[in-house]
């Protein structure tokens, strides 16, 4: 019989996620389970669809979350949006814009797709040139592309996009609440993020933003379940319950449709979330995401590492560091958890063995976790005989806090 208590020894997650969740946010779920229409609960979901607007910077009504990891949200959306042998244009700079271009098709969409080689981004004339080519329909791309580190600017983008009338979709998983993110300024129609990052809570919750043009598409697709309404009939209905945006609106809505069982412990995560996000100040979160980020490349750099892509493209919460001739990829990252309990991420597909990626995100992105890993790696490189400038990452680290403050 297996009957010993259930213990996790505390990490210091510096994965692209998920991340150390926030010990506020992980006492919020231990509240009472209460009922999904009960009015308390109704109010906490209202509650959660404001503070989602100002994090999301949008005022699309319809800003709420989905019951399912990060990619639950992009599915939703393209599933709900796309028709059969509708045009999709999917620009890939990373293993996000695959899985992208992988729902599409999935959703019976005509996919074309672009790719740059790994640690790019588009300039906007490559991407207008694809657009103008293909004429799409639909334009979905990620934001903050974590295989990378890099992310792409969407500004120009959205606004062509707008005036082609072409629906613009993004996936800033990991970026909301980390890096610059203005939904409504930069013209962008529907977005999908994910819980398990930034906003430093379990995985578990998509949180979703969609505008009118969005709503429009959808509800000309409603098809109410059968069971709720007989007389519900559309030839061109969603082809997904679960994931269904044209119902789930109307259980996040006025009429309170009765769609999933709403997985009430994580709403009371998002809310916790969302609001210790607004004390802190979005632009204070994203400010210490940034500042950790140069503290942490500032270390790596006086190290002797070397940083893989574009600089001028980097995200702030992940970096990809190349891995250093001679240090052996597993066995660093396993030393890591043996003796400092520190998880960082390898690359992957063809960056694996050369790239590791080190996150600071949410709860993660902490002076001390960036001080003690990079005293942790430098050791770790020395000790296995890697080539490293020794005794000065943690000095150049310390400097850039010193100097921020
Ligand atoms: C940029 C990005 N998009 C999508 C996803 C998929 O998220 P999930 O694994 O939560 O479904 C991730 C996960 O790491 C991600 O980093």
């Amino acid at each position: 019989m297996i009957n010993k208590e259930l213990f996790i020894e505390h990490r210091i997650i510096m994965t692209p996620g998920p991340v150390e969740a926030d010990p506020r946010v992980l006492r919020a779920m231990t509240h009472p389970i209460i009922g999904q229409f009960d009015p308390d609960f109704l109010k906490i979901m209202d509650q959660t669809m404001i503070m989602g607007r100002e994090i999301f910077q949008t005022k699309n009504k319809w800003t709420y979350a989905i019951v399912g990891t990060a990619r639950s949200g992009m599915e939703a959306i393209l599933f709900s949006i796309i028709k059969p042998n509708e045009k999709v244009y999917v620009p890939i700079f990373g293993r996000f814009g695959h899985l992208i271009a992988e729902i599409a098709k999935r959703a019976q969409g005509n996919v074309h797709t672009s790719e740059k080689p790994l640690g790019e981004v588009y300039s906007f004339e490559e991407l207008k040139r694809e657009i103008d080519t293909f004429t799409p329909k639909v334009v979905a791309i990620v934001h903050g592309e974590s295989s990378t580190g890099m992310m792409q600017p969407l500004e120009e983008l959205g606004r062509y996009c707008r005036k082609k009338n072409i629906i613009l979709v993004v996936d800033n998983v990991a970026t909301l609440a980390g890096a610059p993110f203005y939904t409504d300024e930069w013209c962008i129609d529907a977005v999908a993020s994910g819980s398990q990052k930034c906003l430093a809570m379990p995985a578990g919750l998509s949180l979703i933003t969609y505008n009118e043009r969005v709503e429009k598409i959808i509800m000309e697709r409603q098809k109410i379940e059968q069971g709720l309404d007989i007389t519900s009939q559309n030839e061109d209905m969603i082809l997904t319950n679960y994931l269904d945006l044209s119902q789930l609106q109307e259980y996040w809505g006025e009429k309170r449709l009765n769609h999933h069982t709403e997985a009430t412990s994580m709403l009371y995560a998002l809310y916790e979330a969302y609001r210790l996000t607004l004390q802190e100040g979005l632009a204070e979160r994203i400010a210490r995401h940034a500042l950790n980020k140069k503290a942490l490349m500032a270390g790596l750099k006086a190290m002797g590492l070397s940083t893989f892509g574009d600089l001028n493209h980097q995200m702030p919460t992940i970096s990809c560091v190349n891995i250093p001739k001679g240090a052996d990829d597993a066995q660093i990252r396993d030393d890591l958890v043996k003796h400092y309990n520190i998880e960082i991420a390898p690359g992957f597909g063809s960056l694996k063995g050369k790239v590791w990626r080190i996150g600071a995100l949410g709860y993660s992105s902490r002076k001390q976790n960036i001080l003690i890993f990079l005293g942790a790696l430098e050791t770790l490189l020395l000790y296995h005989h890697v080539d490293i400038k020794p005794g000065k990452a943690v000095f150049a680290a310390l400097d850039v806090y010193h100097q921020a403050t």
